[in-house]
């Protein structure tokens, strides 16, 4: 993946769209906002989320879709935003370690991953947290082999931890048994 010919623009808020101009933009909705883009339709989601809006929690590594540092949720399933482009987003509901949490402090994982103390160098770490939600969300209660699917890579060595971290969200975000 080549650099990003528009990341030292300055970032600039987006601004109030006019009902006409709509047709010419790319509707994204990310993190429960809603934006419009005006840049090449081609440019990488990554590209979008680092250099334009500045959400620098995902991380570009190898940007060819083989590590799994730029994971984000596209509707819930984990995407290698590497290898997306914003029209291949658009209408679709994306989420970033930035916006996972929603309006709580820290989403389970987050907190899970703090409690097994799970970071090391950290590059890896958001892409890792974003494929572990997405396999919380279709996975309340993942064995060891289904963690082990996760694909991303660590060159830390942090899969253990990984591991046990993701087993302590699922269980505390299982509901309490009633009396
Ligand atoms: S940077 Fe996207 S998968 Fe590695
Ligand atoms: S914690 Fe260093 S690459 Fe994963």
């Amino acid at each position: 993946m080549q650099d990003n010919p528009a990341r030292h623009s300055k970032p600039t808020p987006v601004p109030p769209v006019a009902a006409s101009a709509l047709e010419k933009t790319l509707p994204l909705r990310i993190n429960g906002k809603n934006y419009f883009s005006d840049d090449d339709p081609a440019m990488p989601l990554l590209w979008y989320l680092r250099d334009m809006l500045r959400l620098t929690g995902t991380k570009y590594a190898c940007g060819i879709g083989a590590c799994g540092a730029c994971t984000v949720l596209v509707d819930g399933k984990a995407q290698a935003a590497c290898m997306v482009t914003l029209k291949q987003v658009t209408g679709h509901s994306i989420t970033t370690i930035e916006g996972l949490a929603g309006n709580a402090d820290l989403h389970p994982l987050q907190q899970a991953w703090i409690d097994e103390d799970v970071v090391l160098c950290g590059y890896c770490q958001t892409g890792q947290i974003m494929s572990a939600a997405a396999l919380l969300q279709h996975d309340a209660d993942p064995s060891d082999a289904d963690i082990d699917k996760i694909a991303n890579l660590c060159r830390c060595g942090s899969y253990p931890r990984i591991r046990r971290a993701i087993k302590r969200a699922a269980a505390a975000s299982k509901p309490a048994k009633k009396k």
